[in-house]
Order: structure tokens, then C-alpha cells, then sequence
């Protein structure tokens, strides 16, 4: 198993460009399962968990091939096979992506009923009722959810939860929708960037959505849907990673390919502590050059994540090592994830001062974080373990970095780009 060892204290400087999105990806290469033609995906980021759908869209009959010119071809050949195994859905949660395209497409589905998650309780309870909605039947049976439709029909979808809305769930119904008979209304709907993405892909193979982006999506459903080419947008949340890293270090870093438009919470909160972002080019605010700089003195902060346009939670743990070395107490509640606090503890043996009570952790800012052999099995907890790894005094070992390769490509080499001290260490 791989670990980073860092030796901290290294200002950042240079330049780094953003990938394509994670999140963004995944539904899209499911939707490949509607399309009757190949469908081409441009900066589709090198990922475990790309690889992991990769695997399950081959087992579903999707081919997927990467082209010479890096690009990637996705193209049903054979649609007999509609059961995505336990194996795989139990290393990659996002297999639920599936279920929509599958039972829109193929009229059935058997999907393996994801378990639990160390960011906490994951439940698909609203997928399933927005799938019902549209007609299908579903049943669990030996831990799969077995699900038929001899055709889905349009619907109002309300898919409001106690935690807000859901992501992939509105990502799920809104694929399935397209190829429904008739108008499906989502309520309540997921207005994350990654949803606009899907929902642009959808578009441009022929489906009709609207609204994507608000909470009130509007899908007329058609007949067939062609294959196209896309390119992924990119990662707000490595974006957001890096800017948090450069911070940390009190770096001078200039991130290129930069969804900003999509960071308004993010943009907003870092310039809160005390961090300037500086637009050097913003000609396209999706993917604008943006100049990191940090002050010395850290000022604290309150955030609370939640559902888009407010504060990710995929960058609460990377926030909360910066906010280790501000000057005072801040605050941070977590109300997408109530549970994601892995790196608490962690953090808290490198000399962090951290008090939790429920979904809130008070940061008592330090003078310095001391390096110490850390490990968390969330991958963006593991990202906020490497930040502090880099402000710190001495070396910090991040174990068990695969969480770390599900959702950063090359990050070791990459912050070592930008003069961190970081290698990449086999670990018996
Ligand atoms: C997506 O997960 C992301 N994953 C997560 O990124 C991200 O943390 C999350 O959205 C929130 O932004 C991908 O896009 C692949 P949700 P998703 O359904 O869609 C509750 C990362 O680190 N809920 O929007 O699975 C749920 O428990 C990851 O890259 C229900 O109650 O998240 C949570 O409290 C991890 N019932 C809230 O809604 C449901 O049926 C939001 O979850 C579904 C969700």
C-alpha cells in the first residue's frame, strides 16, 4: 500500500492546472448506457474510481477505449448484462450512476445495494422514490435492488431530503427522464455545476432538459438519444484543494483551468481568512487563471457546508487543516455529512486543537502543526491530512493514499511541481 511522505514547511509557488471533474464524470459515462452511438469524453481525469465505472460499464456492454490523443470512447455493443455486482459497487458508491440509465434504456436493472461509508450514512432512498415515481418497480432481494419498467413514464419528482437534495439521485432521475414518455418535473433538485454538465451532455445527444442548475429541472422525454463529444468541466473541488494547499503554505500559486464561477462559497470564505484570489485571466470564468496568495496572519472564520451554492462539504476537511494555523477560533458545521469528520482525530495528533460537538468542530488555531504518521479512509479527508502535512514542522506519513488516487490524479507529483517535499513510498 502507497503512503506520502512529506517533509513540510515548503512554500508552494508556480503553476497548476486544474483536471477534469470526478464527480462530473461519473454520471456522465454512465449516460453513455442511453446513447445509440459511441459517446467521446475530453479531460476525463485518470482516477481509480473513473477506472472502477470503466470496469462496470464494460460489464454492462459498454465499450470503453482511450483514444491516442488521450481522449475517451464509450460505446454499447452489447446490452444483455444489467446486473452491476456488489464487487464493484462496494469500492465505488457512484455505480448507483447506473441504475437510472439501465432501467430508461434496457427496461431493468439489478444494482447491488451500496453499504456503508466512512463519510457516514449514505442512504438512496430518494433515487428510488423518484425512480418509482416514474414507474419502475424495485425490489431488494439478497442485498440487490432489483428493478423493472416495461416503460418509464413522466412524473413530478419531488427529491427534497432531511439533508437537502441529492446529487446523484437528481443525476439519476434526470438521465432516466430523458428517455421517458413524457414531461418529468424534478423538484427540489440538485444545482450543483456537475448536474449543469450532465444535463449539457444530455442536451447535445438530443434529450430535452431544462432548468438544470435550479431546483426545478424539466425533462421532455424522447424517443432515442445519439452519441456525442464532451468535454468534462473542471474539478472545482481540486481546484479548491490547491487553493487550500497554496494557503497553507503561504504559497504563491497560480491555478489555471479554475471553475471559479462554480466557487463563489469557496472564493468567498478563503478571502474571509485572509487569502487573495486574483483573476489573471477570466476570459472564460469556467476555466479562469486565478492567483493564490496568502496573508501571514490567518484570520478564523465560520462555515457551514452545504448543498450548492453554499460551502462544499468536499472541501470541509482541506478547509479545516488551514484553518489548524489561523489566528483564533473558528467554526465549521457540516450539514451535507453530519459524520465526515475522519480527520479530526488525525489531525489532532499533529498538534491541532479541535473540539467537536455533533456536526460542529471549533478550530482552535496553533502556531504550527507538527508532522506525525496519519491515515484517514475518506479520500478528502486523507487531502486535508496532506495540507497539514505541508504547513507542518517535520515529516508526516499519509497512509493508505489509494483513498487519496480515487479523486486527485498524481497529487504527489504534482505538489512536488510546485516545490512541495512529497514522495510516493511503498508500505509493507
Ligand atoms: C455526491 O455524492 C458526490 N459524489 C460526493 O462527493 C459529495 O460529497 C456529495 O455529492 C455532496 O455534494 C459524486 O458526485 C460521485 P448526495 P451523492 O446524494 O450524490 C442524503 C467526494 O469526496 N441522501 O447529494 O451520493 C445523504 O446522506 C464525494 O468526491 C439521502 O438522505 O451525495 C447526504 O446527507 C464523496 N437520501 C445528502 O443527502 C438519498 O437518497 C447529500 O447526498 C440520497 C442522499
Amino acid at each position: 500500500m502507497d503512503a506520502f511522505v512529506i517533509e513540510g514547511g515548503r512554500r508552494l509557488k508556480g503553476r497548476v492546472s486544474v483536471n477534469g471533474s470526478k464527480n462530473a464524470a461519473l454520471p456522465i459515462m454512465a449516460a453513455a448506457l442511453l446513447a445509440d452511438g459511441p459517446l467521446t469524453l475530453h479531460d476525463v481525469p485518470d482516477l481509480s474510481d473513473i477506472q472502477n465505472m470503466a470496469r462496470l460499464l464494460g460489464e454492462l456492454g459498454c465499450k470503453v477505449a482511450f483514444t491516442d490523443d488521450g481522449h475517451m470512447r464509450l460505446e454499447v455493443i452489447d446490452d444483455l448484462n444489467c446486473q452491476a455486482r456488489y464487487d464493484i459497487v462496494r469500492t465505488m458508491r457512484a455505480s448507483i450512476c447506473v441504475l437510472g440509465p439501465l432501467l430508461a434504456k434496457r427496461g431493468k436493472a439489478t444494482v447491488s445495494m451500496p453499504g456503508g461509508c466512512a463519510i457516514g450514512e449514505r442512504p438512496i432512498d430518494l433515487h428510488l422514490r423518484g425512480l418509482r415515481q416514474l414507474g419502475a418497480e424495485i425490489e431488494l432481494s439478497g442485498g440487490e435492488l432489483v428493478a423493472t419498467a416495461r416503460e418509464l413514464r413522466g412524473a413530478k419528482v419531488f427529491l427534497g431530503g432531511t439533508f437537502g437534495s441529492t446529487v446523484l439521485g437528481t443525476a439519476n432521475i434526470m438521465s432516466a427522464a430523458t428517455l421517458a414518455k413524457g414531461t418529468t418535473v424534478i423538484e427540489s433538485a440538485a444545482c450543483e455545476p456537475e448536474v449543469v454538465d450532465l444535463a449539457n451532455v444530455l442536451n447535445a445527444m438530443g434529450a430535452h432538459v431544462r432548468g438544470a442548475g435550479t431546483p426545478r429541472i424539466v425533462v421532455e422525454g424522447v424517443e432515442k438519444l445519439r452519441g456525442v463529444e464532451h468535454t468534462v468541466m473542471p474539478d472545482r473541488i481540486e481546484a479548491g484543494t490547491y487553493m487550500c494547499a497554496a494557503a497553507a503554505t503561504n504559497g504563491d500559486v497560480t491555478i489555471d483551468n479554475c471553475p471559479l464561477d462554480a466557487m463563489a462559497a469557496v472564493a468567498d470564505r478563503l478571502e474571509g481568512i485572509g487569502i487573495s484570489l486574483d483573476i489573471v485571466d477570466g476570459s472564460d470564468p469556467m476555466r479562469a487563471a486565478v492567483s493564490v496568495g496568502s496573508a501571514r496572519r490567518l484570520e478564523p472564520i465560520a462555515v457551514t457546508t452545504q448543498p450548492y451554492p453554499g460551502f462544499p462539504t468536499d472541501l470541509q476537511a482541506q478547509l479545516m487543516a488551514l484553518l489548524t494555523l489561523a489566528d483564533g477560533n473558528s467554526m465549521i458545521t457540516e450539514k451535507v455529512f453530519p459524520e465526515r469528520f475522519l480527520h479530526v482525530a488525525e489531525l489532532s495528533r499533529m498538534g491541532a486543537a479541535l473540539y467537536r460537538q455533533g456536526p460542529t468542530v471549533m478550530v482552535s488555531g496553533v502556531k504550527k502543526l507538527i508532522g506525525a504518521p496519519v491515515m484517514a479512509s475518506d479520500l478528502r479527508a486523507s487531502a486535508g491530512l496532506v495540507l497539514a502535512g505541508l504547513a507542518a514542522k517535520g515529516p508526516t506519513t499519509v497512509n493508505r493514499v489509494y483513498h487519496l488516487d480515487r479523486g486527485y490524479e498524481k497529487m504527489d507529483q504534482r505538489l512536488r511541481a510546485l516545490g512541495a517535499q512529497i514522495e510516493r513510498v511503498k508500505m509493507t
